[in-house]
């Protein structure tokens, strides 16, 4: 990063987010994998500041566990009573002491805002030598913002809040992002002095403003070049939108560096997902976590994919997978459900609705249709036949069954846990498996058929079974008539 480090950031997150109408505080919500705090804390990251500071108090034991886990760099400080934003930040001034050198003041609450934003606020801020630096953007309706004051010459002279605004003012469309960057000794001192004589009482932080420049120091403004991104989540119309604009930027992203995307506006992504060049994705496409897709390979359409890695070249058809790990030139689905634990070897098949779970599959194997895999190892070039269970759970453990390489399950096999197919065994269909079968043997386990007889004559006469029985005795058709 070309502009110095700030000495600090400090994120305001204190407040309740009573607008969204959750039992989640605010910056818990989440968009493309992340909470709205973490994307904040993101963006100030890619600053490499010498601390990191997030103001918690709504909810704040929920919070600070999340920080310890997301933001282990964070240091919390807690703002019980939510008396302003210039409040929060003294509060965070008297519990670390004052901070010298520049501080960026931002929200918990505004997650489009993207590091490059910040380091040109901070590169405005060190330029200009001002005190204070305040990150602007002219928004069509500026409803409910802190407008931006200029005097003839287009200095800034205050920040007015909606609420404190005369009808010139609230005409004003230059608004306050809220996200500042300051002298950090400055601050310490002006903070002290902000006072509550407005219209909601409060301590505002944008009084600072006026108190320095009113001290003779300079006061300066960075227009954003995209106002989107300095636009705060509120309530869940603004947290969809702040999603699509996010997920937008990410597809674009993955675009440009080889991604095709048949329809960006159905196709949704995390922002710790891995795209290789010549994926295709296509529509009702979700990629979440730290999902991998390698090289070549597609996914969807209607795939829904949590952590999962797909190898080259694999094809993942309308599918459902958690924590699963397919293989180069692999097949999956349509309608197939993975769950943790499955391993698909290379060119492996999980076809039509199959649900597999702690799985391995081996090079070739192949599960195509209506069949349950769980707690299995399954060799290279088996074939599962249609309809067969691997009956894992016998009500108190989950047991293991393996079959052999180039092994063949008949369809409708129960292959009761714990029990073994031997290299190169088959099961005959129907049969219900719950002893070894050694290797090249062919294990049976099913009632022998019998006929009787006669019976549909017997025990359905005059029915429409009765009268085409009939016909086939009279033309000698033992197999039935095929039209
Ligand atoms: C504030 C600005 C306004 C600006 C707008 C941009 C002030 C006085 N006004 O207004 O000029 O246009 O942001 O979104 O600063 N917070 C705390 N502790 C508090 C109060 C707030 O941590 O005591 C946090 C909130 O969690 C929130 C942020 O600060 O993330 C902004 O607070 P909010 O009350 O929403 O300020 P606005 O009225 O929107
Ligand atoms: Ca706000």
């Amino acid at each position: 990063m070309s502009v110095p480090r700030p000495a600090a950031v400090i994120v305001l997150a204190a407040g309740e987010g009573t607008r969204m109408k959750s039992r989640t505080p605010k910056i818990l919500h989440e968009l493309c994998g992340r909470t709205l705090v973490d994307h904040m804390l993101t963006a100030a990251r890619g600053l490499e500041p010498g601390r990191l500071i997030v103001v918690i108090g709504h909810e704040r034991d929920r919070v600070q566990a999340h920080l310890e886990r997301t933001s282990p760099d964070a240091q919390a400080v807690v703002q019980a009573e939510q008396r302003g934003t210039g409040h929060a930040v003294r509060i965070v001034l008297e519990a670390v002491g004052a901070i010298g050198g520049t501080v960026l003041v931002t929200y918990g609450d505004t997650p489009l805002l993207r590091t490059e934003t910040l380091a040109a606020l901070l590169e405005r801020h060190n330029q200009d030598g001002n005190a204070v630096t305040v990150l602007t953007a002219e928004v069509p309706d500026p409803h409910g913002y802190g407008r931006i004051v200029r005097d003839a010459v287009g200095t800034v002279l205050e920040i007015v809040e909606e609420k404190d605004a005369d009808p010139a003012q609230r005409a004003i469309r230059e608004m306050n992002s809220g996200v500042y960057a300051f002298d950090g000794l400055l601050l310490a001192d002006a903070v002290k002095r902000v006072s509550t004589s407005n219209a909601q009482g409060e301590e505002y932080l944008t009084e600072v403003l006026s108190i320095l420049r009113q001290d003779g120091h300079r006061v300066g403004a960075h227009i954003a070049a995209d106002h989107v991104e300095v636009e705060g989540v509120n309530d869940r119309v603004q947290l969809a939108f702040a999603r699509r604009v996010l997920n937008s930027r990410l597809l674009e992203a993955h675009m440009r560096a080889g991604v095709t995307v048949i329809d960006p506006g159905s196709t949704w992504v995390d922002v710790d997902v891995t795209l290789e060049p010549d994926v295709v994705l296509h529509p009702g496409t979700q990629l979440h976590g730290r999902t991998v897709v390698a090289e070549g390979a597609e996914v969807g359409p209607v795939s829904t994919l949590t952590d999962t890695l797909v190898g080259a070249g694999a094809v993942v058809r309308n599918a459902v997978c958690v924590e699963a790990r397919i293989g180069p030139e692999a097949v999956v689905g349509p309608y197939a459900y993975l769950r943790p634990g499955t391993v698909l070897a290379r060119k492996a098949k999980a076809g039509t609705y199959v649900e597999m779970k702690n799985a391995q599959v081996g090079e070739g194997a192949k599960v195509p249709h209506l069949s349950y895999v769980g707690d299995a190892v399954i060799g290279a070039g088996a074939n599962i036949g249609a309809s067969s269970v691997f009956v894992n759970y016998d009500g108190v453990d989950k047991n293991l069954t393996t079959v052999g390489e180039h092994a063949f399950v008949g369809c409708d096999t129960m292959l009761v846990a714990p029990v073994n197919i031997g290299d190169g065994a088959y099961t005959a269909a129907g049969s219900v498996i719950d002893s070894d079968v050694p290797p090249g043997a062919i294990g049976v386990a099913r009632g022998r058929q019998r006929n009787i007889e006669g019976w549909v004559a017997r025990k359905r006469a005059g029915s429409r079974s009765a009268e085409a029985a009939l016909r086939a005795a009279e033309t000698g058709n033992q197999q039935g008539s095929r039209t």
